[in-house]
């Protein structure tokens, strides 16, 4: 049995925790809580221990809290680190690298410059195993593992037909439980974003990938718009529909019209959270024109990347084999069954 701890309790933290407390090999310890107020209440409830900041601890006197996240960590085997962007660095830097724990870190840190958490971004479809010896690994971001999900089938099948891919990444602005945050009735442009770096993190810098993002208001998932240019004439959209018929995380779907859409039928399918935990390739948006295939694909935003922790924890904890990690992570998330309801759904309508 390896011991985790799991270092914020948000959109992400929550969703990990409540997922891979149902691995028989693993035993959730604790859960990290900075602020004091009545979500410590919620994870109790949720029937986790709450350890917090040492210098904090007077703060948190009129809650059953179980000790300092210093002290649980000597008794951990592994952190994941979901704590807002930025923060999961201070938190190496203070607490991981000198008690020595292996640590997860989210898609709001880098592996570039001086604020590196880790030497290498995660993708499971790319370099499981290179996961295997890390001490250190970050999670790809929700964009980055969508777009990593699908040039990797398409870098597989046509390797050097392919010439370029432009990517707009229509991102949304807040998650559905973030009733505090305001959508905001602007179009907000994003200036240099990481998404394209991070991707050439595994794929190698020399991929043609060129990738703009833009906000919008909506909790709904995000959307991107993807060209993809081939030297010559471009396959059929049936052809690359095909290509992803059989992808693990990626569902086809032909008559949904809109993001919200999907995440009604979630909800009324009672998945957890709401989530599909997957892609969506919006079928009936495909052209295929001369050299481009233009191709649309919604991102479940909160749940792409927990399946994913779910892969990465394998890796470093257990080493287990990709098809064994794949085959407990589809017990854990049912995605395989997720899938089915979703294209059956949305299927095409003659
Ligand atoms: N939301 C998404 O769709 C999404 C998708 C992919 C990746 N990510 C990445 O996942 C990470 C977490 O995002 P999130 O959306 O889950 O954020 P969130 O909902 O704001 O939750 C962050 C949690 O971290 C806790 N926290 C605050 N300061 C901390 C610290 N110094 N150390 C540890 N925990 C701390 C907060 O607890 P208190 O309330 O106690 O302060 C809060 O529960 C970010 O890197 C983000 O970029 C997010």
């Amino acid at each position: 049995m390896k011991k985790v701890f799991v270092n914020g309790y948000g959109s992400i933290g929550s969703r990990i925790t409540k997922f891979i407390k149902d691995d028989p090999d693993i035993d959730v310890v604790g859960i990290g809580k900075h602020s004091s107020n009545e979500k410590v209440q919620h994870v109790i409830n949720d029937g986790f221990s709450v350890y917090v900041p040492g210098d904090k601890i007077d703060n948190f006197k009129n809650y059953d809290i179980s000790g300092s996240i210093e002290s649980v960590i000597d008794n951990c085997d592994l952190v994941i680190d979901a704590s807002p962007g930025g923060n999961g660095f201070v938190n190496k830097k203070n607490i991981y690298e000198p008690k020595g724990i292996k640590a997860i870190f989210q898609g709001g840190e880098t592996i570039f410059n001086d604020n590196a958490v880790a030497d290498i971004l995660f993708n499971s479809r790319v370099n499981y195993t290179e996961a295997f010896n890390k001490k250190y690994v970050m999670q790809g971001s929700c964009n980055v593992t969508g777009m990593g999900r699908i040039l990797n089938p398409l870098r597989e099948k046509y390797a050097d037909k392919l010439a370029r891919f432009d990517a707009t990444l229509i991102r949304r602005w807040a998650d559905l439980e973030q009733t505090d945050k305001q959508t905001v009735d602007t179009i907000e442009m994003t200036e240099q974003p990481h998404h394209a770096t991070d991707v050439k993190a595994y794929f190698g810098n020399d991929v043609p990938l060129f990738v703009r993002a833009i906000k919008v208001p909506t909790k709904q998932m995000h959307l991107h718009i993807m060209d993809i240019r081939f030297n010559g004439n471009a396959p059929t959209s049936n052809e690359i529909h095909e290509l992803f018929k059989n992808e693990y995380g990626v569902a086809i779907l032909w008559t949904a019209k809109g993001t919200k859409d999907i995440r009604d039928f979630a909800e009324s399918t009672k998945f957890s959270f709401k989530d599909t935990n997957m892609l969506h390739i919006h079928a009936n948006m495909t052209t295929s024109t001369g050299d481009t295939i233009q191709l649309m694909y919604s991102d479940d935003q909160t749940g792409i990347v927990i399946p994913e922790n779910y892969m990465l924890l394998q890796a470093m904890l257990f080493q287990r084999d990709y098809k064994d990690a794949l085959k407990r992570t589809e017990k854990l998330f049912n995605m395989d069954q997720k899938k089915k309801l979703l294209e059956e759904h949305f299927s095409k309508k003659d």
